[in-house]
């Protein structure tokens, strides 16, 4: 699969770019497609007997990645028009056995959704990626599937991929209560679940995204969900549906669209709109805490788009202001941490973002690679146990630093974001991942007024 690799972010040598200190960004601009809802769309086009269509595909290589590998267990995917792909799929139980292992590059989230899958299917595949994912912990997707019945042939040390896994021929219907708040694990278990006999159902303490609970329930399947305890949620599936085709529109990423809204946040005399940003409150935690530090951010024209509220975002320069982010509030914004690093370093006084534990398995050691390009480029800080504190400059910070991304899209984007605003350039060492989640972003950028130079 990766000799036909559909875009070039892992070919070739690492590409640097640097970010200048640009004048006021202004413009309007649609962050892409949602990545979460695009991997899903696809697998569930895979599992679904008939044809599935999607509009505003995320065309991203971790959702082409995860589109492949529907090809190898059997779909038909084919793209119709920019954002607009068919799928063909073979319905729940119909997978097919894989010829070669499957790639799925800097992906965790296509990975484990896909293992998910597997797990629930009398069928055995071998899941690989790139050198970022195979240092990735799959141990908490393999655990539950392990207990629904699949059998782990071979895995790299630690429960690392390169990962053979052999579904079980009658998955095992369980109740799960997943280690920490992850959407991957959640998905994984009722996606096996899917082809188990009767209920499935994780347990959540602390409410992660919802989206493979809701598009279980917009494809047919009967899910429902409770609140758990304070903030936590139970799924319950009920297993063997017959999933039926549906159109899906995929809403813009918020994850995606926090680059340009930091950056308009801290580039002096900005005015932009994103439009048609995804508002699911389990995705908007940025939002809360960066209006809680005195973004001026006015959500327009709020609207219903793909099962989604979707609003387009007015953001304006801001004077901000540290804040204290509570460990609550990581699942709704667990990717967003490295840009909001980036706004506090431009906040008058300290913010304190607590509980970041799950940012040290990310596509990088999130924590260690944001604490680093924030050392290089000048900005006082500190790494206090799982926490991370800066302290910023009100409205300046000295930028001029070397940045390591370690295959890492969102380091990437971070740190040019900061560039755009800071006093001397900063350059990141490899621009190249950045194409897994957001291939427009360095021209969408540059259509609000940012200057990068290769
Ligand atoms: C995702 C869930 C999150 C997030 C990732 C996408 C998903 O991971 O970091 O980028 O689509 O389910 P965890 O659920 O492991 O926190």
């Amino acid at each position: 699969m990766s000799s036909s690799s559909p875009t070039s972010a892992h070919d070739g040598a690492p590409q640097p770019l640097t970010a200048h200190r640009t004048g006021a960004l202004q413009g309007r601009v649609r962050a892409p497609g949602d990545k979460s809802i695009s991997h899903r769309a696809m697998i569930f086009g895979l599992l679904t007997v008939g044809e599935t269509t999607v509009e505003g595909l995320l065309e991203g290589e971790d959702v082409l990645r995860t589109a492949e590998a529907c090809r190898a267990l059997g779909a038909t995917v084919a793209r119709t028009g920019p954002g607009a792909w068919r799928i063909q799929g073979v319905g729940v139980g119909g997978l097919r056995e894989p010829a070669g292992s499957l790639d799925f590059g800097n992906a965790g989230t296509g990975a484990r959704l896909m293992m998910g899958v597997v797990g629930g299917h009398g069928i055995t595949a071998t899941f690989d990626g790139d050198e970022s994912l195979r240092k990735r912990p799959m141990r908490r997707i393999l655990d539950p599937l392990t207990l629904m019945g699949a059998q782990v042939l071979a895995e790299a040390e630690g429960g690392r991929c390169p990962i053979t896994l052999r579904g079980a021929v009658d998955p095992l219907p369980i109740e799960y209560r997943t280690p920490v708040a992850s959407a991957q694990i959640k998905s994984a278990v009722l996606l096996a679940g899917l082809n188990a006999p009767g209920r499935t159902v994780v347990i959540e303490v602390e409410a992660s995204r919802d989206h493979t609970e809701k598009m279980l329930a917009y494809f047919g399947a009967t899910v429902t969900v409770t609140p758990e305890g304070e903030h936590g949620r139970r799924i319950v599936l009920e297993g063997r549906p017959e999933l039926r085709p549906a159109p899906v529109v995929v809403p813009a990423d918020p994850s995606s669209a926090a680059f340009p809204i930091v950056a308009a946040l801290i580039t002096p005399g900005s005015d932009i709109v994103v439009e048609g940003v995804m508002m699911n409150p389990l995705r908007i935690g940025l939002l809360t805490t960066l209006e809680e530090m005195g973004a001026d951010i006015v959500a327009q024209n709020r609207r219903q788009e793909g099962g989604e509220e979707v609003a387009d975002l007015r953001v304006r320069h801001s004077a901000l202001t540290g804040v204290d982010v509570p460990a609550g509030r990581a699942p709704s914004m667990i990717d967003e941490y490295p840009v909001l690093a980036v706004a506090a370093a431009f906040a008058a006084g300290e913010t304190r973002m607590r509980g970041l534990q799950e940012l040290r398995v990310k596509e990088s050691d999130r924590l260690q690679a944001v604490a680093d390009g924030l050392a290089r480029n000048g900005v006082d800080h500190a790494v206090v146990g799982d926490d991370l504190v800066v302290r910023g400059a009100a409205g300046a910070a000295r930028g001029g630093g070397a940045v390591a991304t370690h295959l890492d899209h969102r380091i990437a984007m971070s740190f040019l974001v900061m560039g755009l605003a800071s006093e001397q350039p900063v350059t990141v060492d490899d621009r190249r991942m950045i194409a897994t989640s957001f291939p427009a972003f360095e021209s969408l950028m540059q259509g609000l007024g940012a200057s990068f130079t290769a």
